[in-house]
């Protein structure tokens, strides 16, 4: 077998396959419990939110449509900003929906306290964040989110949806980069 080339510019594995796994099915169980009987609308924020939310609509037990928005928050490097762009909007109107986001990660909040005012305008029936991971200490917004996989620390991650330059999204398990990878 041909080695994985990206395997070179990882430092440390933070969380593997199997983790990932029994958190998807935690927070599938969840959300499950939660919106039986509900219509709840899956909303994937492209392009990191792809894996988790793959994996987790298949753990739910419970109907649900999916929709995906695109954004961009003009960030540079490891950073984002405060304005942010709507590059695809959804398909449907959000009255008759319980909206749930479903996202990679939540950093500074720039982007889903924007995205959060910008949905709720569109009086959804409920609307809630689901976020694999959290970097509590990093933010800027107040964005509260009623499901969440793991806090994790102030640390640059990649796999599993995340990238870095749009690299290493296709890393089926979540790792820290080398610095060095950075500085190239
Ligand atoms: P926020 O607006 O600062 O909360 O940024 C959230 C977005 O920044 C996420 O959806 C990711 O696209 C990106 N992001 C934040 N932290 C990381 C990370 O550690 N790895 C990869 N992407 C990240
Ligand atoms: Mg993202």
């Amino acid at each position: 077998m041909t080695e994985n080339v990206m395997l070179n510019d990882i430092e440390e594995v933070l969380y593997s396959e199997e983790f990932l796994k029994e958190n998807v099915k935690r927070l599938a169980k969840e959300i499950s419990d939660d919106y039986a009987g509900k219509n709840l609308l899956l909303v994937g924020i492209l392009k990191g939110s792809i894996v988790f939310m793959t994996d987790l609509m298949r753990e739910l037990t419970i109907p649900a449509r999916i929709d995906f928005m695109q954004v961009s928050s003009y960030g540079t490097g490891t950073k984002s900003s405060g304005i942010v762009q709507i590059k695809k909007d959804l398909e449907v109107g959000l009255e008759d929906y319980d909206v749930l986001i479903v996202e990679d990660i939540l950093d500074s909040g720039n982007t889903l306290h924007y995205l959060s005012n910008f949905l709720k305008g569109r009086n959804p029936v409920s609307f809630e964040i689901c976020t694999l991971f959290d970097k509590p200490e990093r933010r800027e917004k107040p964005v509260f989110p009623k499901y969440k996989g793991v806090d994790i620390p102030d640390k640059f991650i990649v796999g599993y949806g995340l990238d870095y330059d749009e690299k290493y999204r296709n890393l089926p398990f979540v790792g820290v980069l080398k610095p060095e990878v950075y500085s190239k």
